[in-house]
């Protein structure tokens, strides 16, 4: 297979969503959140890509940066942590949230391929573009595909189809790489070659579309590229 293009997902996949919450907690400003921030990072995870897919079904597009503070308001509230200060608190560090210690290895592979790496993601262009400066990861990329320019969240085959277009590319002609388990399912049904690094080990999602690779984080693309 020639590829033309690697694409990666954004959130949970090259960056770290829950490390906002454990960041905080450690740092002992917020007591509350000692014990409780596991919980607190995955419903606001959970509620953030709630949100996008049902303001995707309802036609109610907003920018990805107002679902996530709509989502951590929710969170907060549904586990009595309200509180303004860790509010601001948790949306700072959500602007620049780590990226895991894989990624510039994976990144170098990518260019010793001679292949151009970019990232697709639900994030709104402001916001992707505070988090992969912060992240000192901007210039690695070749672009930053949202879907801010077509007003529809993931899995719409219309994000995925920005994919192609940017590279001239048909489906199969993209390499896509995502922690999501079920964002690595609709890029495979979509037509892209999908891997699903597999961070937490969480069983293959039942949807349309099946990743035709598994692994437990970005390395697993490597391989990959040696058949391009
Ligand atoms: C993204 C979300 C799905 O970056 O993680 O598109």
């Amino acid at each position: 297979m020639t590829y033309k293009a690697v694409l990666f997902d954004a959130y949970g996949t090259i960056l770290d969503v829950d490390s906002a919450a454990a960041t905080l907690a450690s740092s002992g400003r917020f007591p509350a959140l000692k014990d409780r921030w596991p919980e607190l990072a995955a419903l606001w995870r959970a509620r953030q890509l709630n949100y996008s897919w049902l303001r995707s079904l309802s036609g109610d597009y907003i920018l990805f940066w107002q679902i996530t503070c709509d989502a951590l308001d929710y969170a907060l509230e549904a586990l009595g942590l309200e509180d303004a200060e860790m509010r601001e608190a948790l949306l700072d560090l959500y602007r620049r949230l780590d990226a895991y210690e894989e990624v510039s290895e994976v990144l170098d592979a990518i260019d010793s391929a001679g292949l151009p790496a970019a990232i697709l993601s639900n994030g709104n262009h402001q916001m992707l573009a505070d988090a992969f400066t912060h992240a000192g990861l901007i210039d690695r990329f070749n672009a930053m595909i949202s879907v801010e320019d077509v007003g529809i969240y993931k899995p719409s085959a219309e994000i995925y189809q920005l994919g192609c277009n940017s590279y001239d590319a048909a489906p199969g002609e993209i390499l896509f790489a995502s922690s999501n388990g079920w964002d690595a399912a609709a890029a495979a049904h979509f037509g892209y070659h999908s891997l699903w690094a597999n961070r937490a080990s969480m069983p293959l999602e039942r949807l349309a579309g099946t990743p035709h690779h598994i692994g437990s984080d970005l390395r697993a693309l490597i391989p990959l590229l040696s058949s391009s």
